[in-house]
């Protein structure tokens, strides 16, 4: 495996900020299980307290969900049992993005033997000017208050939205109510990491 020397994977920025805080090593195993570390000058924010500090999250969007009734795969299967949440349409606003959720893609859930459902979905974000942002979404249900917490991964060429390529996104998922087509309404709060 290739290991990019360690200036390449940080801004040049955080490279040249000297922050609170100790010597970060960080170490790296490629594929024959080798072990490489290096340690460093970057050095990672601490809190007054000793405390490493949680990083920033600014709210990406709000979405509303729109899905269609869900079938299962019929039981538990080798990985558990498949819930199929078909995404049928909606929309999303937020204060850098906004747009409608296409009628293409769904949730292939599982759900383990232990009950929890884990969030495997594909689906597709319109944005005004008909640019299409691929969505990946997994994640696990039975958080406190019933939510789901979401990972995001976004892809798309379009070079006004191509930051969302680089993001690290999370949010929750909230069921909202039923629909008169026997679908479910959900609610997604996303958020990125800063
Ligand atoms: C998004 O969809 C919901 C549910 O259909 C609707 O209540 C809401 O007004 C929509 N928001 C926008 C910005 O279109």
């Amino acid at each position: 495996m290739h290991i990019p020397a360690l200036s390449h994977l940080l801004p040049a920025a955080l490279l040249a900020t000297p922050t609170l805080g100790g010597l970060v090593s960080i170490s790296i195993q490629d594929d024959n299980g080798h072990q490489s570390s290096s340690s460093s000058l970057i050095q990672a924010p601490f809190l007054d307290s000793g405390v490493p500090a949680p990083p920033n999250l600014e709210h990406l969007y709000t979405a509303t969900l729109h899905c269609g009734p869900s079938l299962s795969t019929g039981g538990e299967g080798p990985h558990g049992e498949r819930s199929v949440i078909p995404i049928v349409g909606g929309n999303f606003t937020g204060p850098k993005i906004s747009g409608q959720i296409s009628n293409l893609g769904a949730d292939w859930g599982l759900i383990s033997s232990k009950g929890t459902f884990y969030a495997d979905s594909r689906s597709n974000l319109v944005t005004p000017e008909g640019v299409n942002i691929y969505l990946q979404q997994s994640g696990t249900g039975g958080q406190i208050g019933g939510r789901t917490f979401l990972r995001m991964v976004y892809e798309t060429g379009h070079p006004k939205y191509y930051w969302l390529n680089n993001v690290v996104a999370i949010g929750t998922l909230t069921f909202e109510g039923e629909t008169s087509d026997g679908g479910s309404l959900f609610k997604i709060e996303a958020f990125v990491m800063t």
